[in-house]
């Protein structure tokens, strides 16, 4: 019988998302959180063997518990995967596709939460010139929001578009002063699809955040003027509800390009960001670069009823067969705080971001990213902490 109130799907997936994810496992123990995990089959080895990535009994569990703690998967373009596939599974055709995407898709999991904040003391934090030459490291708190299943990665698009697409297109003027003599072979069409009920969704996590964590603004970073149809209806969809339900929190809007420039002028003037799925994933790593990099960029995926977290890093393959692994798993545990917030359990999680900011702060432990080296095997001899000597440095810190 299951004792604990909860229980957490753990899909560790490939390469470096086992080791980050099984430290983060202990830290979350030693910190008291009182759960379950059961284990989510996802990644390459599926693939490998089953030819399916994403196996139905994974859906299953995440159907069950709603809950899910997940490190990272590897990717192959689609020949190079076929390749891989063991060979009774071969000349089947079976297509690969991302079991991430997938799981986004699958659960519509279309809030994606991305915080980026500075940890005093991060010998990788973003330094600017000040007023007289002085330097200057601006305190960042941001937490960007960004559309997760549309958009221009809603995967709707066509090389050589069929003739009823080509007909639908030809009938917009802007179609035909551009590219009506162009040969149809010659299109490309990826779309920009946004509906209303989705931007929605996205504008009220963010201006409802807003609100509930004590941020001033929202901004809207898209491209309003130039994109008028889908950046102008969140835009204006912005404004709505902003007027109607959150009067108490400014609506700014920013265009994705003014923004990138922006991010290293004056990034500690920004709040709360909102952005399709394409310009959010683009901030957010602009964003994350200023607070120490992948090491330390984590994420949340909220659907209705199913909630994955994970870090933004990918397997990192040339690092996943060091006999001693030296990748910093605190992008994975600062995901598991999004969930211990999702979940309720505020406490716990402000005790291992305490814990991780003390770390950062005294500075003994650091892993290599940490002390800017390149990152070979014999890092560990040289200083750099383990993947996990971290884990055990924030578990003592807590
Ligand atoms: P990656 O994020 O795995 O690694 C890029 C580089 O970032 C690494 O070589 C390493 O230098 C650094 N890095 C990443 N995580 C780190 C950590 N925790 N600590 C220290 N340094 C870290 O991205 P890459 O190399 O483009 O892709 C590798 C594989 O991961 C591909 O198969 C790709 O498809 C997949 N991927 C999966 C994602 C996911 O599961 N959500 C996201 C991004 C990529
Ligand atoms: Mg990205």
């Amino acid at each position: 019988m299951n004792m604990h109130k909860h229980t957490i799907v753990a899909m560790p997936g490939d390469g470096i998302g086992r080791v980050v994810l099984t430290e983060t496992i202990r830290v979350l123990e030693k910190a008291g959180f009182k759960a379950s995990y059961v284990e989510g089959d996802i990644g390459w080895d599926f693939w490998v063997r089953e030819g399916n990535p994403l196996p139905r009994r994974t859906i299953d569990l995440l159907e069950q518990h709603q809950i899910g703690l997940f490190g990272a998967i590897t990717s192959k373009p689609k020949d190079a995967a076929s390749a891989e596939l063991s060979p009774s599974l071969k000349g089947k055709g079976l297509v690969y596709s991302s079991p991430i995407v997938g799981l986004r898709q699958h659960f519509n999991l279309d809030v994606c939460i991305r915080p980026c904040r500075t940890y005093k003391g991060n010998p990788l934090n973003f330094i600017r010139r000040g007023p007289g030459g002085i330097i200057d490291e601006p305190e960042i708190d941001v937490v960007i929001f960004r559309q997760n299943t549309e958009g221009l990665y809603g995967g709707v698009e066509w090389t050589n578009p069929p003739d009823i697409v080509y007909r639908g297109l030809a009938s917009h003027p802007g179609f035909m002063k551009n590219f009506g003599d162009v040969p149809v072979e010659e299109l490309s069409v990826s779309t920009r699809i946004f509906t209303k009920r989705a931007t929605g969704r996205i504008l009220r996590a963010a201006f409802g955040y807003a609100r509930e964590h004590g941020y001033r603004s929202v901004t809207v970073c898209e491209k309003p003027n130039v994109i008028r149809e889908t950046s102008g209806m969140m835009y204006k969809m912005a404004r709505e509800i902003q007027s109607t339900e959150f009067t108490d929190i400014e609506l700014w809007n920013t265009n994705i390009d003014a923004q990138m420039m922006w991010l290293t002028k004056n990034p500690e003037n920004y709040g709360v960001i909102v952005a399709g799925n394409m310009f959010g994933d683009i901030v957010s790593d602009g964003f994350a670069g200023l607070i120490g990099g992948l090491g330390f960029a984590c994420s949340a995926n909220l659907g209705e009823k199913v909630s994955v977290f994970e870090p933004t890093h990918g397997s990192a393959p040339k690092y996943a067969g060091y006999p001693v692994s030296i990748v910093n798993p605190i992008a994975m545990m600062e995901s598991a705080c999004m969930m211990l917030d999702h979940l309720g359990e505020k406490e716990t999680a402000a005790g291992i971001r305490g814990s991780i900011a003390r770390v950062i702060s005294k500075g003994k432990v650091r892993t290599y990213d940490m002390l800017k080296m390149p990152g070979r095997p014999d890092v560990v001899k040289q200083g750099a902490a383990s993947t996990r000597q971290m884990a055990d440095a924030v578990i003592e810190n807590l």
